[in-house]
């Protein structure tokens, strides 16, 4: 990207030599700071989560899926804000024997359990501010057309032919299994039993005729693909895994299975004695949901971004890409992978019995709150743990008492009376640095705030790009401290209005605090977006002063007009962000428990 290189050339400012006032002009007086045209190259895009299993409730790690693709998308339409650029696809995984199996034993027909399952999801994606733009459910006839005319292409080119199949299938994976991640086990009622060494679930040896995909074939150019777009897979250790697997035999893959023992799925056309591979199925959905195979999927793909989790790596990564490339297609722009959520040290499971309820966390810590907890302490290099005073301490440290409290000390009558945004003196405060005189108020930490939050946007952005989203919220928090230290320093509650030595540093405190402030409120929108819109209200940002492209912080200092100069702020609306640890009855129990 042309911005970011010449923002490498540059450099930090104190290291190489290009003042301050230089490097912050360069950043957002030139070109803007992160607007449309920084990503106007791909001005289209398209983010998805994976589409969900129905055959359990969701729990907090399918929300977490959500939540991650759900700040990319806010994050990238904050830079490119035309409503059209940004497609978001989530939905539903509805074949295969996982379900049938779980219909059967609920006792239902698997379009009722479907249908119940799907409404769950959907309800709590409306509840969590997801933004997707399609919601789509394996069920509906426009994928079954997709998926049909996408086999239709495989069997065209040659790249499926009948065979016989074997081995240990695992119907709560939907995949083959080799023989090394097979164990034997004694189940409660000590007869002896198959099952898989990672995930502890039952398989069953299969023998089938069954079609078969060349994957095979698919080896090298998969490693062709990776090799000339090292950036397809992130995190990089992912990469590495993905690499590591294309270094082993790649055998062939089977695509469908005998309609007698999976009926729940698409026929294969033609052939209606076999059942479409529920995997296959689902992947297609990301084609669906853009048109296929109408022609406009083709000015949306390849520039789709899928979020997913660590455990279907192999799926997205291997046979998703060969099935692309075998239907003549280019592999997906990027896929980022996250780990998953424990609970209390432990995998969450029904049979556990420790599934976390999101919908319950919702109603606890506020949609903002958990929004803010899943996203800023999930890692997704590693396994994150869940407790719920992790949550009530991090929510109260960093948004009631450290960004709640900021933005009341500046707004609060005492200090700020006049109720408006005050004037920035740039005698007090002047942009070079070391300047000295009577006037002059600035010390060196408040030059390193400035610089600090000037920087802020494109780090937030190179972090969001490297789907880094926590340490992005981090990198916040850690401005949001820095502000707090600001005020802290400066003391405005012992300056005075009414004398004229006072006023005008007075005013430059407040003037540049409620700057940082805007800053955060911009850049917290994709993750806390009401608590966002609360505080940017407060501070009198209109709704067109939102997007990045509009984010010039602090012009005053170097001698630019500000917009909110001298403007009123917007009305007071409460604390920004109640403290959880009073009054909580539900976490005094947690703590007996
Ligand atoms: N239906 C398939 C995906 C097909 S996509 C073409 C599937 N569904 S799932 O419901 O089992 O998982 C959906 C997503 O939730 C996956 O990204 C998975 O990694 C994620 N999670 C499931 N359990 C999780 C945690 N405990 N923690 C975090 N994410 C987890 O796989």
């Amino acid at each position: 990207m042309l911005r970011i290189s010449v923002l490498r050339l540059l450099g930090r400012p104190g290291t190489s030599g290009v003042s301050l006032l230089e490097y912050i002009s360069s950043r957002y007086y030139s070109s803007g700071p992160l607007g449309a045209r920084d990503d106007a190259r791909d001005a289209r895009a398209v983010f998805t989560t994976p589409i969900f299993y129905v055959n359990a409730a969701p729990h907090i790690g399918h929300l977490y899926s959500a939540l991650l693709a759900d700040a990319l998308c806010r994050h990238r339409r904050l830079r490119v804000p035309s409503a059209a650029a940004t497609r978001f696809s989530t939905g539903t995984d509805e074949h295969g024997l996982k379900i049938q199996q779980a219909a059967a034993s609920a006792g239902l027909a698997p379009t009722e359990l479907c249908d119940r399952v799907s409404a769950q999801f959907q309800q709590l994606f409306r509840e969590a501010g997801i933004s997707s733009t399609d919601f789509i459910r394996t069920t509906e006839a426009r994928h079954r057309i997709a998926v049909q005319h996408f086999w239709g292409l495989l069997k065209a080119r040659g790249l499926l032919y009948k065979g016989l199949y074997e081995g240990w299938y695992c119907a709560s994976e939907e995949c083959f299994l080799p023989e090394a991640k097979v164990t034997r086990q004694s189940d409660s009622s000590g007869d002896s039993c198959y099952v898989s060494l990672e995930s502890g679930h039952p398989v069953s040896w299969t023998k089938e005729e069954n079609y078969i995909f060349r994957l095979s074939q698919f080896r090298e150019p998969l490693q062709r693909w990776l090799r000339g777009d090292p950036q397809a897979i992130t995190p990089e250790p992912f990469l590495r895994a993905v690499l590591q697997w294309l270094e082993e035999e790649l055998p062939d893959l089977s695509v469908s299975r005998k309609s007698s023992h999976l009926h729940w799925g698409i026929p294969v056309p033609g052939d209606d004695s076999q059942t479409i591979y529920v995997w296959l199925d689902a992947l297609v959905n990301y084609l669906t949901v853009i048109g296929y195979p109408n022609a406009e999927f083709k000015s949306w793909w390849p520039t789709t971004s899928h979020i997913i989790g660590k455990d279907i790596l192999k799926f997205h990564a291997i046979y998703w890409p060969a099935l692309l490339l075998g239907a003549g297609m280019s592999p997906p722009h990027r896929i980022y992978v996250h780990s998953h959520w424990t609970v209390c040290g432990q995998k969450m499971s029904k049979s556990l019995g420790n599934v976390v309820d999101p919908r319950t966390c919702l109603d606890r810590y506020t949609v903002d709150g958990f929004r803010y907890f899943l996203l800023r302490q999930g890692v997704p290099n590693w396994d994150c743990d869940y407790y719920d005073e992790k949550v009530v301490k991090l929510l109260d440290s960093e948004l009631a008492d450290a960004l709640g409290g900021l933005l009341n000390r500046c707004t609060a009558k005492r200090i700020n009376p006049s109720g408006t945004y005050p004037v920035f003196c740039t005698t007090c405060f002047p942009s070079e640095p070391g300047l000295v005189g009577p006037s002059v108020r600035a010390q060196a930490e408040d030059y390193a705030l400035v610089n600090a939050v000037a920087t802020l946007p494109r780090q937030v952005a190179d972090h969001y790009d490297n789907f880094q989203i926590y340490k992005a919220l981090e990198a916040v928090s850690s401005c949001v401290r820095q502000t707090n230290s600001f005020v802290q320093r400066h003391a405005p509650w012992r300056l005075n209005w009414e004398s004229p030595v006072d006023a005008p540093w007075l005013g430059t405190v407040l003037h540049v605090a409620l700057e940082c402030l805007r800053v955060f409120g911009t850049l917290l929108q994709p993750v806390t977006p009401s608590l966002a819109d609360k505080l940017l209200s407060r501070l009198g940002v209109s709704a067109t002063e939102r997007g990045l492209g509009e984010l010039c912080f602090l012009p005053r200092f170097y001698g630019h007009p500000c917009p909110f100069e001298g403007r009123r702020l917007g009305p007071e609306t409460g604390l920004l962000f109640p403290r959880l640890d009073q009054s909580r009855a539900w976490l005094v129990k947690a703590h007996r428990t």
